[in-house]
């Protein structure tokens, strides 16, 4: 018979603390992704909401979210239910706004001492995908990088998802791999 309580002990000792943190405002495009992994890494999620909410119309809030990139706004965003702080492995996810991330992420990003942390960018796109993924690194100084990840959806701003799903189970299976089995 095994002691359960010593097997416990011995994955709170081994097992990174994940989380998926990410950004969605169109069709969930994103939120699906994040999901998906969050199942396959045992993760916990939490969404970034902004305290002022996006209430336009599709092409109005196009036109809002290129002036906030141009301007490098980085609108205040509500306080998120866990302590990222308490994270070994933060997974972060954007759509794609104007070749970066959606300004609430940059928000994230600012907030956050990433020093020691292992960080997993990923972001959806329509097919301009931009320097998404290159912006998140450097917005996370320190840290270090698993295997990002960019999805690409269609190019009319809809849910249709072009990238094949096995790469996205190929992707998954990876950081599985090198966050949970050398844990
Ligand atoms: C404000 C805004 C700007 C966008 N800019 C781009 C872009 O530069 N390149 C691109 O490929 N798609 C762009 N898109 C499309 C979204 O990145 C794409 O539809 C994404 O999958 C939406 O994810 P979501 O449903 O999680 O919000 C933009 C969409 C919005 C709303």
């Amino acid at each position: 018979m095994y002691d359960e309580n010593i097997l416990k002990e011995k994955s709170d000792s081994v097992m990174k603390k994940i989380l998926v943190v990410y950004y969605s405002w169109s069709n969930g495009n994103t939120e699906a992704v994040a999901k998906k992994l969050q199942a396959g890494l045992q993760a916990d999620l939490v969404r970034i909401e902004t305290v002022q909410p996006y209430t336009g119309s599709y092409d109005e809030v196009v036109q809002q979210g290129q002036d906030e990139v141009d301007r490098g706004y980085k609108p205040a965003i509500q306080p998120l239910s866990v302590n990222v702080q308490d994270y070994d492995v933060v997974a972060v996810g954007t759509p794609t706004w104007w070749y970066t991330m959606a300004p609430a992420v940059a928000t994230f990003l600012d907030a956050v001492e990433w020093q020691g942390k292992t960080v997993i960018p990923f972001m959806t796109n329509g097919g301009w995908p931009g320097h998404v993924i290159a912006d998140i690194k450097k917005a996370c100084a320190g840290a270090e990088f698993a295997q990002a990840m960019q999805v690409k959806f269609d190019s009319t701003g809809g849910s249709r998802m072009e990238t094949p799903e096995a790469e996205i189970e190929a992707w998954i299976h990876e950081l599985q791999k090198s966050l949970l089995e050398d844990a």
